[in-house]
């Protein structure tokens, strides 16, 4: 017998863990697996809430017949956010069930005629519109951009359930867990704010209009579509979501360098030493040929103070350094202290798109930026404590 996970007497949880795939959108890496949360509605009308990704087909429709009567069958299919994680069984599902209706809002619909064409039963709902289910009502909350055009949440408005989709998202599997109560929080908040910041992160002011508009909703659970379902501890996923789209940072500093054949890392080595000597706790250091891009962008996101070390290569940075100021431009970044050094043999390029890339930004910047040349003697390692020395007054003084 199948024993689903229940968010209320008629809610279920109908996900599934993927420990497999080793790249989420074939680009962030999945250490610790990922969930991908779908539910079920039983009623008078049965309604499921999104799908899982194509590939858990099975286990996604055996869960489905373990929890319906001989006979019955599932009415409305509420699209919260058509990215194929979630839409992956779609099609699937209207073949099992043809008189099924799909639920979304006008968006919802482009995206559903695109990748998998025309249905025979949709309904396009608004803000704020109630579907009646028989003792369950559901109501739709839209949050364009978050992190797509089509994204909305839906809330049960009996149980005070909040379905939201991808926000208040995490990476990791769900262990034999399901609730916020039944983990140790500290353990999931660095696979938390990995997931906001790779996946949701460009769209800070859409969580700040999100987050304002869920003031005005009285909830009882958020139940997204990875990770953990809050039940008892909402404030807390409500916080961290606060602070990470108001770069509301923490007084550490982050060192992302990279080198070829280890001068850059003596400097970077220096500043690290510096920093804790000028009493920072938390400094982190990443060689960016070694660290994903995925786990830089997190601490990135977490800490206030970003030190960023290049070699010259042909003219310009050294690729993976460029490739992370690359992205921290897309994403707009906001409101971070930013040291820079480098080194280089000839006519330079490193520390040059460096200081390009802090004007374009405009963060506050520590020192000189300073670029050694040939290999790093006394002097170099001087200008490296000054810009740890002044990255560590800046950062331990702004709170
Ligand atoms: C493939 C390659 C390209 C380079 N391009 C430049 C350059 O365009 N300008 C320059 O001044 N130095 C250039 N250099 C020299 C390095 O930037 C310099 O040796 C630097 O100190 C290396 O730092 P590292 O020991 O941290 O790798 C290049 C070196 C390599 C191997
Ligand atoms: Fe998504
Ligand atoms: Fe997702």
């Amino acid at each position: 017998m199948f024993h689903s996970q229940k968010l209320s007497n008629k809610i279920h949880w109908i996900g599934v863990n993927d420990r497999r795939t080793h790249l989420f959108e074939n680009l962030w890496p999945l250490d610790k697996g990922i969930s991908y949360n779908a539910y079920l509605i039983k009623d008078k009308k049965n309604a499921l809430i999104d799908t899982v990704d194509i590939s858990f087909t099975e286990s996604y429709f055996e869960q489905i017949d373990s929890l319906l009567d001989k006979g019955e069958t599932i009415d409305y299919l509420i699209i919260n956010h058509m990215e194929p994680d979630h839409s992956g069984v779609l099609k699937l599902i209207t073949m099992k069930y043809p008189d099924i209706t799909l639920v979304g809002n006008k968006n919802t619909f482009k995206f559903v005629r695109g990748f998998f064409g025309d249905f025979k039963n949709t309904r396009v709902i608004e803000e704020g519109e109630t579907l009646n289910l028989g003792d369950h009502t559901l109501t739709f909350v839209m949050t364009p951009m978050l992190h797509w055009p089509e994204t909305m949440m839906t809330l049960e408005t009996n149980t005070k359930i909040l379905f939201t989709g991808d926000v208040f998202g995490s990476f990791q599997t769900l262990d034999g867990v399901l609730f916020d109560d039944e983990v140790d929080l500290c353990k999931w908040e660095d696979e938390q704010r990995r997931y906001y910041s790779n996946i949701v992160g460009k769209y800070v002011k859409q969580t700040q209009k999100a987050l304002e508009k869920l003031k005005t909703v009285s909830v009882s659970m958020l139940a997204p579509t990875h990770g953990l379902i809050w039940r008892t501890n909402l404030n807390h996923i409500i916080n961290l979501y606060d602070r990470w789209s108001t770069n509301d940072t923490e007084n550490g500093v982050v060192i992302v360098y990279g080198s070829m054949y280890g001068r850059t890392e003596r400097m970077a080595e220096i500043i690290a030493r510096g920093l804790i000597k000028n009493g920072i706790k938390d400094v982190i250091m990443h060689d960016a040929s070694k660290s994903h891009l995925s786990y830089i962008l997190s601490d990135i996101w977490k800490y206030r103070g970003l030190i960023l070390g290049s070699p010259a290569y042909n003219n310009g940075l050294y690729p993976p350094v460029e490739d992370l100021v690359i992205k921290l431009e897309q994403l707009q970044v906001k409101d971070r202290i930013l040291g820079i050094f480098g080194s280089a043999t000839w006519s330079g390029g490193g520390v040059k798109n460096l200081i390009r890339f802090a004007e374009s930004i405009s963060w506050q910047m520590v020192a000189h930026a300073h670029e050694a040349k040939y290999k790093p003697l006394e002097d170099d390692y001087q200008s490296c404590m000054k810009i740890a020395e002044e990255m560590a007054k800046i950062v331990a003084g702004s709170r």
